[in-house]
């Protein structure tokens, strides 16, 4: 029998209620999610890369999953609860065990507390250890393992550490709570491009270390091709295909994937994504229309059939966990 899912989201629309601005009346919603489903298995612990270009919905879901918000409609589960439910009647316990890396942690500490605080209020409020002694081992062995000398940062505050810093000090951080999953929404899009391996690869490090699973979300595919056993491909609040990375990144099915992949130069001249290259030169990025309609990708398709523009496409499950949302798929 197969085991409750970690998390799991079932069918959630999110809409964000907006006012108008410039002198146009009246509020409206902001459809940033629709119908959206996939779970996080509890058996071992995986990575999972949340991909899609800016405006789909990915900071939405995380946000959902940290119970920044709530849905509008259907369920986001931890463990079989909902978030909220965890955050009313056991919000610690919900803290420990499901931690954020942000694009900005600068954003998320306090700018008068110095490293050292940083550090230890986490572990005094989710009560992981009392023993003043012990705070200051685990610390000091959590920030040597991720590259940082305690000797140098614990007397800093947030704004005299780079960018790098802050970024290897959230990551210390996660390695003292030991969460079970790690929700890391464009940890490396604000570190420069020569850190971001490192701080990549001691992302891997702590995640084999502590054995969490991770909700890796990035616009970039070449990065979801390092950190992600599997894809879950977002377009316009949609989830329009899923699989293991070698699936998608090899061979995929959405007409959408295959435009994401086409923006990434192909390894060789003679590459295998010649006609990935030639669907991108017949539609437009640029072009961001939300279709109220039918499948959301139809105007940048170049597949589109009539059935597209008029009905919602449903979601074909391939083979166990390869699924697409795409009529092309409809036996
Ligand atoms: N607080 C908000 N109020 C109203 N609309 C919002 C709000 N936050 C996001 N949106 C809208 O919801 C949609 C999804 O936004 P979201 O931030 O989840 O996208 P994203 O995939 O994270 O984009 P990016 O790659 O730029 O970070 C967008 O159309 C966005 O304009
Ligand atoms: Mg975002």
């Amino acid at each position: 029998m197969k085991s409750e899912p970690l998390l799991e989201l079932k069918d959630v629309t999110h809409e964000y209620r907006v006012g108008g601005g410039l002198g146009i009346v009246g509020r409206s919603t902001i459809k940033a999610l629709v119908s959206v489903s996939f779970s996080v298995p509890s058996e071992k612990p995986v990575s999972i890369g949340l991909i899609g270009e800016s405006g789909s919905g990915k900071t939405t879901i995380a946000r959902l999953i940290l119970g920044l918000l709530e849905p509008t409609y259907g369920k986001v589960l931890y463990k079989g609860k909902s978030v909220s439910e965890w955050l009313r009647k056991n919000k610690l316990a919900y803290l420990k065990e499901v931690q954020p890396i942000f694009q900005d942690p600068y954003s998320i500490y306090n700018p008068f507390y110095r490293v050292e605080r940083i550090l230890k209020a986490p572990l005094k409020k989710l009560k992981i250890v009392n023993d003043g002694k012990a705070i200051e081992d685990m610390i000091i062995s959590a920030m040597k393992d991720m590259g940082l000398r305690p000797e140098d940062i614990l007397g800093r505050y947030p704004h005299q550490l780079s960018g790098g810093e802050r970024q290897r000090l959230m990551l210390a951080r996660i390695l003292l709570i030991k969460p079970r999953l790690i929700v890391a929404d464009e940890p490396v899009s604000m570190i420069d491009a020569s850190l971001r391996a490192i701080f990549l690869d001691q992302l891997r490090v702590l995640k084999d270390k502590i054995g969490a699973s991770c909700l890796y979300i990035t616009h970039d595919l070449d990065i979801a091709n390092c950190v992600a056993d599997s894809l879950i491909v977002l377009c316009q609040g949609n989830v329009v295909e899923e699989g293991s990375t070698n699936e998608i990144i090899n061979e995929p099915l959405h007409p959408y994937t295959k435009l994401l992949l086409s923006s990434i130069p192909a390894p060789s001249p003679k590459a295998r994504w010649k006609d990935r290259m030639q669907l991108a030169e017949a539609t437009s990025l640029s072009e961001q229309a939300r279709v109220e309609k039918g499948c959301i990708f139809w105007p940048r398709c170049p597949y589109a059939m009539d059935v597209c523009k008029k009905e919602r496409p449903p979601m074909i499950e391939v083979e166990p966990g390869r699924r697409v949302l795409c009529f092309l798929y409809v036996k």
